[in-house]
């Protein structure tokens, strides 16, 4: 079967196309990526915008296999967002005291039934720790162990309803209301995490950083689990901005200079150096000190940011594997030196992890081999996680149960961490 991935950035929307076999490993056939538009700080924020490009990007999709279009999994993201824990308990209510799935099921429904401020969307409940008559268990599956009592810590990620119902209104008018396939939503945080972070990197402890256009996006992770998300409402396209204002230039002049002479650490640039900048029909000499120093000041400033959010959950300069950086920002020169200097700990540009996909060919590597594709990689990854490999026992597995009913009906969607 096919299935098609899409991230829907502030920037660009990014597709793969790819076939499932039957072993449930994939093959990337395609890759297809286009500007956006409609789209600010990750969310949707005019449907009908949106919905010109994505029809472009879907008419290439189909022009490739009309098939390619009957499963599709598409990233929602947002800086109205939140990441809650939530904890739950069940009793056993059979003689033996025999969990079932069953049971497991009604654990994390309970933990869904916490006072989400109104207007707000459950999008994901990831149970994180179980705890069977007061002991923690250590691993996942907790079914045909037996106890009074079950209880679970249960990470519940939602959206704000402009956010859903922005999606919902885009899905429809692309697609209309038919249910003949089949699809589904994952937070693009956890996607990009699942392309890129390795089950060691998320045991030792770990934080992904994906720099897009129009937000920085935040997982955290330790001893296999996540410890937080966020979406930062500041991006590579600040730093455009910045360039634009700083060099009295069009943004498209400023982006071009940020992606061919861009920088992220001042100091060791030389003031002596000099770039001629075509800037309308004048030229103008700038130093590329000066635009390393406007870049500089906004990735600090995202950061700091992010700093602050490590800060809140105590793990501040305490991460073993550091931190990786994904997104079309972090491909900006220097800038993981400067997230070492910023952060205190390692830091690493963040690939999606190649050796789980078969590739037709080289155009198709390259394309895929890009920190920008973090999140479309970590959609098809997830969701084959889902569909393929329900026993599947490794750390990086977000498996979900729920999959297989019409997939806008799965709000509420169940995923599993394991390990
Ligand atoms: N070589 C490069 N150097 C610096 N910046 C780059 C480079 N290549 C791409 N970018 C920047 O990456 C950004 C786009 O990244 P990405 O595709 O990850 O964003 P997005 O997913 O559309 O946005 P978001 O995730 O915020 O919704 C643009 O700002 C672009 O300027
Ligand atoms: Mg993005």
């Amino acid at each position: 079967m096919y299935l098609t991935a899409i991230d829907l950035g502030s920037a660009q929307i990014k597709a793969l196309v790819s076939e499932v076999k039957k072993d449930g490993s994939l093959a990337i056939l395609k890759v297809v990526k286009r500007k956006s538009a409609g789209i600010k700080r990750g969310e949707i924020v005019s449907c009908e915008e949106l919905v010109k490009e994505l029809i472009e990007v879907l008419e290439e999709i189909k022009h490739f296999d009309k098939k390619s279009l009957k499963s599709v999994v598409f990233g929602i993201s947002g800086t109205k967002s939140r990441f809650n824990v939530s904890r739950a308990a069940v009793s056993i209510p059979r003689p033996n005291f025999e969990i079932l799935q069953e049971d497991v099921d009604r654990v994390i429904r309970e933990s869904m039934a916490i006072n989400l401020p109104a207007g707000w969307q459950i999008i994901h409940s990831l149970p994180r720790e179980f705890i069977i008559d007061d002991i923690e268990v250590e691993g996942m599956d907790v079914v045909g162990l037996s106890g009074r009592k079950l209880e679970a810590n249960v990470v519940l990620i939602s959206v704000f309803s402009s956010i859903y119902n922005n999606f919902l209104k885009t899905k429809n008018l692309i697609f209309g209301k038919k249910n003949d396939y089949d699809g589904g939503i994952i937070f693009s945080p956890l996607a990009a995490a699942r392309a890129v972070l390795s089950s060691h990197q998320k045991d030792l402890g770990v934080a992904l950083i994906d720099i897009g256009w129009g937000t920085t996006s935040l997982s955290v992770w330790q001893e296999g689990r996540i410890l937080m998300t966020k979406v930062l409402p500041v991006g590579s396209g600040n730093i455009t901005n910045d360039l634009a204002v700083g060099l009295k230039c069009s943004p498209e002049a400023a982006e071009e200079i940020k992606v061919s002479l861009g920088f992220a650490l001042a100091r060791e640039v030389s003031s002596k150096e000099k770039v001629d900048l075509e800037i309308g029909e004048e030229t103008i000499e700038v130093s590329k000190r000066y635009i390393a120093e406007i870049i500089e000041a906004r990735i600090v400033e995202i950061f700091n940011l992010v700093g602050q959010e490590l800060k809140n959950i105590g793990r501040w300069a305490k991460l073993p594997a550091g931190v990786v950086l994904s997104g079309g920002g972090a491909k900006l020169a220097g800038v993981s030196d400067l997230a070492r200097q910023e952060l205190k700990l390692s830091a690493q540009l963040g690939l999606p992890a190649m050796e789980e996909f078969e590739i037709a060919n080289q155009i198709i590597e390259s394309q895929l081999n890009d920190p920008e594709m973090a999140v479309a990689a970590g959609l098809l990854l997830a969701r084959v996680d889902n569909l393929f490999r329900k026993g599947f026992s490794s750390s990086s597995r977000i498996g979900s149960r729920l999959i297989d009913e019409p997939w806008w009906k799965k709000i509420f969607k169940t995923f599993m961490i394991s390990d």
